[in-house]
């Protein structure tokens, strides 16, 4: 039996009654708009739409920064099948491209690589999409100057960094528009759910039309585009909304179980995901690589016996079936991560970090 989950939050039927009770006798469509709101504050972004999950919100935020069937997306290798997915739902051609050894982070070396070898060879770059994996910002300078440079929109895939900053700045509202999720083992959840942001007000605009079936502003249903059923449930948005009350605690539970992981799990050779300088790491989980000739799959099958569930890193999506025919720079990196790394688990969100770290820990041992 598992006793410690790699992410497990439990449902708190109470808070979430105590919200819809507040909205009793409302509009529905009321809790949505206020937690907009609250996410517009949260997260820094003057622009919010929520809808029904990350992926989603990619697949909204693509079409919105203007990628074509046919253009290129530039994505990292080492990520969530979720990042890339929607570009091919719009019928893009994904480049896959490594990531750098700090953060694990796409590099911005190759990517300037891959868009400046797309672009002597005429060919449309649509949009580079960046991942902060695990929570770890990836370096938003660079990723956005070469952005600026060569036109390309920069969407922030932040489902993982909900917190995260840079420079001081959340993660997600960095670049031109930002995705995030609140699928059940996200630090804060709606068990479902997710996130649109953008400085871009006109974009976001946008994206609220195309995500309640494109659907004309007049006094009968006339559609001039195809459009998604992609709005999010006021149920959602009302859970999304306990959570915010309690996000201090849920950054801080996660923050403290992160650090004993990297202060303990050092002394015994782990090497765990970088953070730059300027980055301000909000944990969802902790990446770390094995030392010597431990392989993920033992070291998870004694985690497992003792009760503990643990992950292998992403194997890369140049290494799988689905994506096979996606341009691809440089992959040793990211195939290297996915031989040697694994995440370590946060465990239910009603449990004290030592209780979850010292049997982590001693399992590892
Ligand atoms: C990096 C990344 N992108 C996108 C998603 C998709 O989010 P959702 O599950 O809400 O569709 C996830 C998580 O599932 C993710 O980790």
């Amino acid at each position: 039996m598992i006793t410690v989950p790699l992410s497990y939050n439990e449902i708190g039927p109470d808070t979430l009654s105590r919200v819809l009770k507040s909205y009793a006798g409302r509009h529905h469509e009321e809790i949505i708009r206020d937690l907009e709101q609250k996410l517009s504050v949260v997260t820094g972004s003057p622009n919010v739409l929520a809808v029904t999950s990350g992926t989603s919100a990619m697949h909204l935020a693509l079409q919105v920064a203007g990628v074509n069937a046919g253009d290129y997306v530039i994505a990292p290798t080492f990520a969530y099948v979720a990042t890339v997915s929607p570009a091919i739902y719009v019928g893009a051609r994904l480049v896959l491209v490594d990531s750098e050894t700090k953060t694990w982070n796409i590099d911005p070396v190759l990517v300037r690589r891959a868009v400046e070898k797309l672009k002597h060879e005429g060919k449309r770059v649509g949009a580079m999409v960046v991942v902060h994996n695990y929570g770890v910002p990836a370096d938003m300078d660079e990723l956005a100057a070469i952005g600026r440079e060569f036109s390309v929109p920069v969407i922030e895939d932040a489902a993982e960094s909900f917190g995260s900053t840079w420079r001081g700045k959340w993660t997600g509202t960095i670049g031109d528009i930002g995705v995030y999720s609140f699928n059940s083992n996200k630090t804060i959840t709606g068990f479902g759910g997710g996130a649109l942001v953008s400085s871009n007000a006109d974009w976001i605009a946008k994206a609220r039309y195309l995500a309640a079936h494109a659907r004309s502003n007049l006094p009968y249903y006339q559609h001039e585009v195809v459009g998604y059923n992609y709005r999010m449930s006021p149920i959602t948005a009302a859970y999304v909304m306990t959570q915010l009350q309690i996000m201090p605690l849920l950054f801080e539970r996660r923050r403290s179980i992160d650090g004993v992981y990297r202060a303990e799990g050092k002394k015994q050779g782990l090497i765990f995901q970088g953070i730059l300088e300027l980055g301000g790491f909000q944990p969802w989980l902790t990446a770390c690589l094995l030392p010597g000739s431990l392989l993920p799959k033992n070291v998870l099958d004694k985690l497992n016996s003792a009760g503990i569930e643990g992950r292998r890193l992403w194997k890369p999506l140049h290494a799988q079936p689905a994506f096979r025919h996606a341009e691809s720079h440089g992959l040793a990196l990211s195939s290297h991560l996915f031989d040697r790394g694994l995440v370590l688990p946060m465990g239910p969100d009603n449990v004290t970090p030592p209780a979850v770290v010292s049997e982590v820990l001693s399992a590892l041992k």
